[in-house]
């Protein structure tokens, strides 16, 4: 018989939790074990009631429904929660001055081929043409060559080519580059501009019903990677956009936020310089 065989307030967690078995690989058991620790103190805190249980059974449930292969509700509901950020944060921690992750976001795409160093990603020809350019360095500031840099930005109306498939074409607004010895990195964009994450699901109406609105600010994604180092999950925000402080999902960090300077007498109207700075994979400790 286990310790607590009957189920009761005070011991709420105790009658669950024995029940995990002896042969439970121990990451899961411990990890299920403070999951409902917390879930029930979660429950006694706020004095959850029945209808608010429903509630929260019919939210979950509308979200599962909201899924497909395109879209992951999912995924955008741990994001308005701040909990995919958190989970950044805690499995990226990086000494300076390595660059800062900040979230994926659902709209990368593999198989983008890789272009000519200098490449226009934007393939209609809309908005505002943008010089992104920078350096991709160690920590110690030596350039570094063979460097995969990804990028993927929306297009002016604040959509990404996945979400108007026939509207947009294929791959508009993103590209894959290959830095050579002097880990200089530049191609040709647009300027990004704000959107609103996709809000026509229970995870939008929640944000309306919390009084927030789903915006994020203008961004350029940047996917980083090289042997040998941590790959950087990040963006570059455009400054002075009006909602660099209130981000849906939280993903800015001060140290993200990139300087976009106009350019006069050409056909590039702005101009974005960022540099990158790669931290080593920790090194494997000798048994
Ligand atoms: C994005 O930046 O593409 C994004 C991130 C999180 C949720 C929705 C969109
Ligand atoms: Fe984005």
């Amino acid at each position: 018989m286990t310790a607590f065989p009957f189920f009761t307030e005070d011991a709420s967690v105790n009658a669950v939790n024995a029940r995990i078995g002896a042969g439970c690989d121990p990451r899961l058991a411990l990890v299920m074990a403070r999951l409902v620790h917390h879930l029930h103190a979660f429950v006694k805190d706020v004095g959850l009631t029945q209808d608010e249980w429903g509630l929260a059974i019919d939210f979950l449930t509308c979200t599962g429904q909201m899924c497909d292969a395109n879209r992951q509700e999912y995924i955008l509901l741990s994001d308005v929660l701040g909990v995919s950020m958190l989970v950044d944060a805690i499995n990226n921690r990086r000494p300076a001055p390595a660059t800062e992750n900040t979230v994926l976001g659902p709209f990368h795409v593999d198989g983008v081929a890789e272009m000519p160093m200098g490449s226009n990603i934007c393939k209609d020809g809309a908005a505002e043409p943008c010089l992104f350019e920078g350096t991709v360095t160690d920590l110690q500031g030596t350039p570094l060559d063979g460097v995969r840099i990804d990028v993927w930005s929306d297009n002016e109306e604040g959509f990404y080519d996945v979400q108007q498939p026939g509207l947009q074409p294929e791959h508009n607004n993103r590209g894959v580059f290959v830095t050579g010895p002097d880990g200089r990195y530049w191609f040709q964009g647009i300027k990004p501009v704000s959107y609103p994450i996709p809000d026509d699901g229970p995870v939008g109406q929640l944000l309306g019903r919390l009084g927030r609105h789903p915006y994020r600010p203008a961004h350029m994604h940047f996917m980083i990677r090289r042997d040998g180092y941590d790959a950087i999950i990040t963006h570059t925000f455009v400054a002075g956009d009006d909602y660099l402080t209130s981000d849906a999902v939280f993903g800015v960090k001060q140290s993200l936020v990139a300087g976009f300077d106009p350019v006069t007498g050409g056909a590039v109207k702005w101009r974005s310089r960022f540099d990158f700075v790669m931290n080593p994979v920790a090194s494997e400790v000798p048994a």
